[in-house]
């Protein structure tokens, strides 16, 4: 990255200003998933390892709209990551003003303080210099460090202003996003397999493109399949669907086939799929093949199937790929040197009723296997994973050690896929000559 970061400075007896994306999942004040929290610790440390310095951390926490609201607290932030730390960290309940600054003028050398959701203030979203004043102001702060790679997709004071008024730089978590993605998205090394799933196609048309310019193959599953399903006439029943980006859908259809005409490359839509009448596995599943192609081409098959088969009935939802969908994607996983996987194969978080196993989970499962089973014995493809529903399910998994990069990142790291220019990373100081 030609950004400078952490180490490329005198830290040396500094007030430091770390932004973290410390925005986690919380409900009634306990973390469920603490990955992002975890993240950041070899940024913390290595700035208290410099002699002399103290940190202040600010960060933002949902979407709490510009107002005060105990739902969107840091709090219970501050607390589990003085756990992780072991060392006390000082928690102020505002991140401008009075608070933060007593607790700014106490926090001793080898200090840690971490301030209030700066979003419950509305300056932060309209990237308000006097508010980045404010904070710098506050806190006393001599260096700004950006380590919230999940956030330096918006142009926000705390990730933008701020960087007008201090020496900036990457902190280690940013650094390491930043040049594992870049690298994975243009040196890869081939085959290149991409699984991109997830609820919505309008989020990822970009990375969809890029990834079908530069992939050896390319798979869509998730409810976001249900758009080229879509697109192909193919009956899908009650399923979700984007119809506003179905043009859309059919385009990068036309570009994928083009390019399985024109080179090596392999774009892969759901052959079958799980469907059922309820999404929360009150219902029974069936296994339905969507083309006909697998259970009509078996020469010795008793007989042709059914019609209804083969048909999404107009009650039924799709809500997992099938098993031969998944044996294609896991094949080719197989052959593979990078797999980069965004997005979930199916509904994962539906429980299964009366002991069975995660009715829509299979197909996420096999892929997974296919990434991770010979990671084991380091002979499987870099795996590298973004994308917040994707990440939570891996850490749900208790994968995360098995996959070569999880990132922190949801639209940061699909934006930067994407190959867009990030605001909160294009603001820091460019690296000497
Ligand atoms: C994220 O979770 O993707 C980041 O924290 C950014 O959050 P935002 O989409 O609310 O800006």
């Amino acid at each position: 990255m030609n950004k400078k970061n952490v180490r490329d400075i005198d830290l040396k007896g500094k007030r430091v200003l770390m932004r973290a994306d410390y925005n986690v999942p919380v409900k009634d004040g306990v973390i469920s998933d603490d990955y992002r929290i975890k993240q950041s610790l070899p940024t913390i440390q290595y700035i208290l390892e410099q002699e002399g310095t103290s940190l202040v951390i600010t960060s933002h926490l949902g979407r709490p709209d510009g107002k005060v609201d105990q739902g969107f607290s840091l709090a219970p932030v501050a607390k589990r990551l003085a756990e992780l730390l072991a060392k006390p960290v000082t928690f102020a309940g505002d991140c401008v003003g009075e608070q933060a600054k007593k607790a700014a003028e106490q926090l001793k050398p080898g200090g840690i303080l971490l301030l209030e959701n700066v979003r419950f203030h509305p300056e932060e979203e309209k990237n308000d210099s006097e508010f980045a004043k404010a904070i710098v102001a506050a806190t006393g702060a001599k260096v700004f460090v950006q380590d919230g790679f999940g956030v330096v997709h918006r142009a926000h004071a705390t990730t933008d202003a701020i960087t007008k008024l201090l020496p900036s730089v990457a902190g280690l978590l940013l650094l390491k996003e930043v040049e594992t993605i870049t690298k994975a998205m243009e040196q890869p090394e081939h085959p290149l397999v991409a699984v991109v799933g997830g609820a919505k196609i309008s989020d990822k048309i970009d990375i969809l493109r890029r990834l079908i310019a530069i992939a050896d193959c390319v798979a869509v599953v998730g409810a976001m399949a249900n758009n080229f399903l879509k697109a192909e006439d193919v009956n899908i029943g009650k399923s979700i669907y984007e119809p506003e980006v179905l043009d859309t859908t059919r385009d990068i259809l036309e570009t994928a086939r083009k390019t399985e005409a024109s080179r090596q490359f392999n774009f892969l839509v759901p052959v079958d799929a799980v469907v059922s009448k309820a999404m929360d596995g009150s219902a029974t599943t069936r296994e339905v093949d969507l083309t006909s192609h697998s259970l009509s081409d078996i020469e010795a098959y008793p007989k042709i199937p059914p019609p209804s088969a083969y048909t999404v009935a107009p009650d039924e939802l799709i809500l997992d790929i099938g098993p031969i969908t998944a044996a294609y994607i896991g094949g080719a996983i197989k052959a593979s040197k990078t797999v980069i996987w965004n997005g979930t194969c199916g509904v994962t978080e539906t429980k299964g009723i009366a002991g069975a196993h995660d009715p829509f989970a299979h197909g996420t499962r096999i892929v997974v296997d296919a990434m991770i089973g010979a990671s084991r014995h380091h002979q499987g493809p870099f795996t590298l994973v973004g994308g917040g529903d994707t990440v939570g399910y891996v850490e749900a998994q208790g994968l995360v050690g098995d996959f070569s990069h999880v990132s922190t990142g949801g639209g940061a790291s699909l934006d930067l896929m994407s190959g867009k220019a990030l605001p909160g990373v294009e603001a820091l100081a460019d690296k000497e000559a």
